[in-house]
């Protein structure tokens, strides 16, 4: 095992894992990894990239996968185990699928910042929409174990891609079930049974993790009922660990300026009501006019007198603006503290 930074207490272990048991769930493939040192850093809402395609693969990127479930070894004859839930969207998702128990993979993790938790005992719903659903479990018991009531709303545009379902309802002191098509629990989104979900249990708080657009509703539904969203997103990530620029994304700061941030490292978890989710459209985000250090063009001939004008166009903001942005919690959570 080898520290990815030497000159702070690690947080984050660089390690060769080993898959220990694999098994389909519906459309997806629950993995199970025996991976030293993760879980003992790891908390609900952090991920860990995966090399993928074997050691002479040309797939030089990490593919990053929220964790599901971690147990830490309790003696030297145990192994620190974790489990990722995978969808095999594209080539490497689709090699890492096929792997059989006893392959050793390249992992890097916990990687991101992890849900903040409430300080006091208020209700939460936790909204999952697809594989999105398997960082909510462990995140359940975590509020329960402090005492919160949690609603679990679950969704999926089939039931073959809901993930959780079977077993939601010992994680949650209610389970609502949303399908697209129908085939399991109410048909329909997420969305449309959320604002009923607040107001039965007086959530404050609304956990969610799925599909960009999801996540903006959910943010919309929450605050119109009173409650704050804490959602994990899912900006296309490259290094995961801070420092390609890949996974930028504006997201408003408590001072009322948007910045560009790393998912990566200052998400993946965001306050729903921080994130721009004006710029984001079919798939691609754009850098908002008004994003502190967006690119100045002139509005007007040189001569014309004309104040300057923004360029929606991509950036990279400077670090230091960042990482003062780095700042996600609700006003009622202390993040972190578990
Ligand atoms: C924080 C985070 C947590 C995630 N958790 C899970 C999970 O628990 N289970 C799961 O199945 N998938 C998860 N994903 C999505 C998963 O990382 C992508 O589906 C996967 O990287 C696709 O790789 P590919 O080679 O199969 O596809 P390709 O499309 O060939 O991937 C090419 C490149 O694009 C990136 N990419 C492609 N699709 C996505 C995407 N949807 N999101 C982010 N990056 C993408 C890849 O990292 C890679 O660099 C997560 C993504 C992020 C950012
Ligand atoms: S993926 Fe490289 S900085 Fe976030």
């Amino acid at each position: 095992m080898s520290r990815v930074s030497p000159r702070t207490e690690p947080s984050v272990v660089h390690v060769a894992a080993r898959l220990v048991a694999t098994r389909p769930v519906g459309d997806f493939q629950y993995m199970t990894f025996a991976a030293p040192g993760v879980p003992d850093l790891a908390r609900p809402g952090q991920f860990v990239g995966i090399t993928v395609g074997g050691p002479t693969s040309g797939a030089l990127l990490r593919r990053s996968f929220s964790l599901h479930a971690v147990s830490p070894a309790a003696d030297r004859s145990e192994e620190d185990i974790l489990d990722i839930v995978v969808a095999a969207n594209g080539p490497g998702t689709q090699w890492l699928v096929a792997q059989d128990v006893g392959a050793v993979v390249d992992l890097v993790g916990p990687l991101g910042r992890a849900f903040p938790l409430p300080r006091e005992r208020v209700a939460c719903v936790l909204v999952g929409g697809g594989y999105g659903s398997a960082p909510l479990f462990w995140l359940a018991s975590a509020l329960r174990d402090r005492g919160c009531r949690v609603e679990l709303v679950l969704g999926g545009a089939s039931w073959e891609r809901l993930f959780g379902a079977d077993k939601a309802e010992r994680y949650a002191d209610g389970v609502t079930i949303t399908t697209d098509d129908g085939s399991r629990g109410h048909q329909g989104r997420v969305t449309d049974v959320l604002g009923d979900v607040i107001d039965g249990s007086g959530a404050s708080v609304v956990y969610a993790c799925g599909p960009m657009g999801m996540l903006e509703a959910v943010t919309s539904v929450a605050a119109d009922h009173g409650a704050v969203a804490q959602v994990a997103v899912e900006e296309s990530m490259a290094c995961g660990v801070g420092v390609c620029m890949t996974c930028v994304m504006p997201v408003r700061g408590s001072d009322g300026v948007t910045r560009m941030v790393r998912s990566c490292v200052e998400g993946p978890v965001f306050r729903g009501d921080r994130i721009r989710w004006d710029a984001f459209e079919q798939g691609w985000c754009r850098v908002p006019d008004d994003t502190l250090g967006a690119p100045i063009v002139p509005a007007a001939p040189v001569g014309a007198g004309d104040r300057p004008a923004r360029a929606s166009a991509p950036v990279e903001a400077d670090a230091p603006e960042q990482a003062a942005s780095a700042e996600s919690g609700p006003d009622a959570s202390d993040e972190g503290a578990q």
